[in-house]
C-alpha cells in the first residue's frame, strides 16, 4: 500500500505523506481521518501552516495507533534561534497531542540571519538527541545553504524538502541531497504550486501537460498518479495536498504500474527551471510577520 523508505539515521518513513499546506483548519482534520483511514501513515503539516492541532485531532478521530503513523512538521523563522527553537517543539508537540516528533524540520534557511538558522538546527540535534524527535531535517534548502549548515552543526539532515514537480525539478538540489545522504522529499509534487490561485496569473498548470497527459492514457491512471509515480520510482518522498476524500485515495494508489525508463525520461525533459514559490534567497522571512502562537 506504501512504501517505506530509510532516513540516514535508520528511521524508516512511508514515501507518501499527506500535505496539508493551504488545508484550512475546519477541513484538516477531516482530510487527515480520511487518509488514515485510506492507508496513509505520514503526515506533513507545518507550525506555519496553522493547522498542527486539526492534524492531532485528524489522528485521534482515525482510531489509528500514533506509533503507526509519522507526524512531519517544520518550524517557523520567527521561533529560530536556540532556546526559541526548543521552545517550538513544545508548541508542535502540545498542539499535535504528541509527546515525541517524528520529524521535525526547519521550514526553510534564514540567508540573512544565518547564525539563527544554524542555532535552530543545534536545538533539533539537542532534541534528537534528548529523544524528543526522531530524525532531524531541512526545507527549501539550496546546496550553498546545506554546504554552510554543515560546516557548523554536526548531524547530517535526513531530508531536505523542496518544491519539486516536473516543470521544477531542481537537479543540482538533488544531487547535493544524494551526495551527503540527505532524502529529497517533494512539495508540491503534482505541481499544485503551478494552479494554486493566487500564486500568479502566467503560469501553466503541469496538471495539464501533453506529455503527462499522453502517458496517464498508457497506464490508465490520473496525470497526479502519473506525477507520483515519477516521484517514487527516482528515489523521492511525496507529500501530495488533498482534501477531498477521492484525490486522497487516489494519490496513495500508485503502486500498480511502473513507468518506462523513457517515460521518466519524457517527464525529466519538461524541466522549465523556474520555481513557484518563493526564492529562499530573495525573500526575507523574517519580515513576513507570521508569529507562532503558543499551545
Ligand atoms: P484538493 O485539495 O481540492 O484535492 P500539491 O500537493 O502538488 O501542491 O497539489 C495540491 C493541489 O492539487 C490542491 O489544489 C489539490 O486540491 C489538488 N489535487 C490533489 N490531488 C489531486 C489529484 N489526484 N488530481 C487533481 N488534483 C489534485
Amino acid at each position: 500500500m506504501n512504501e517505506l523508505i530509510t532516513l540516514n539515521n535508520g528511521v524508516r518513513i512511508p514515501a507518501i505523506g499527506l500535505g496539508v499546506f493551504q488545508s484550512a483548519p475546519e477541513e484538516t482534520v477531516g482530510a487527515v481521518e480520511t487518509a488514515l483511514k485510506a492507508g496513509y501513515r505520514h503526515i506533513d503539516t507545518a507550525a506555519g501552516y496553522g493547522n498542527e492541532r486539526e492534524v492531532g485531532e485528524g489522528l485521534r478521530r482515525s482510531g489509528v495507533d500514533p506509533a503507526d503513523v509519522v507526524i512531519e512538521t517544520k518550524v517557523w523563522v520567527s521561533d529560530y534561534g536556540f532556546d526559541e527553537t526548543l521552545h517550538a517543539f513544545e508548541k508542535s508537540a502540545a498542539k499535535l497531542g504528541v509527546s515525541q516528533i517524528d520529524l521535525l524540520i526547519l521550514h526553510q534557511p534564514m540567508p540573512q540571519h544565518f547564525e539563527r538558522t544554524v542555532a535552530a538546527y543545534r536545538a533539533l540535534e539537542r532534541l534528537l538527541d534528548d529523544g524528543r524527535v526522531r530524525a532531524i531535517g531541512v526545507s527549501n534548502f539550496m546546496p550553498r545553504h546545506l554546504a554552510a549548515l554543515r560546516e557548523q552543526t554536526t548531524v547530517i539532515p535526513a531530508l531536505n524538502q523542496v518544491e519539486l514537480h516536473p516543470y521544477y525539478t531542481q537537479d543540482a538540489v538533488q544531487r547535493a541531497n544524494a551526495e551527503h545522504g540527505i532524502l529529497t522529499q517533494s512539495w508540491s509534487p503534482i505541481g499544485g504550486i503551478t494552479f494554486y490561485p493566487g500564486w500568479g496569473d502566467d503560469r501553466r498548470s503541469v496538471m495539464d501537460d501533453d506529455t503527462i497527459a499522453r502517458i496517464s492514457a498508457v497506464h490508465e491512471k490520473t496525470p497526479a498518479q502519473v506525477m507520483l509515480r515519477w516521484h517514487l520510482q527516482q528515489g523521492r518522498s511525496v507529500i501530495p495536498k488533498s482534501t477531498n476524500p477521492v484525490r486522497i485515495a487516489q494519490n496513495i494508489d500508485v503502486f500498480d504500474f511502473d513507468l518506462s525508463a523513457a517515460e521518466l525520461a519524457d517527464i525529466d525533459a519538461l524541466d522549465r527551471g523556474v520555481r513557484g514559490g518563493p526564492d529562499p534567497d530573495e525573500v526575507d522571512p523574517s519580515t513576513w510577520g507570521l508569529e507562532i502562537p503558543e499551545a
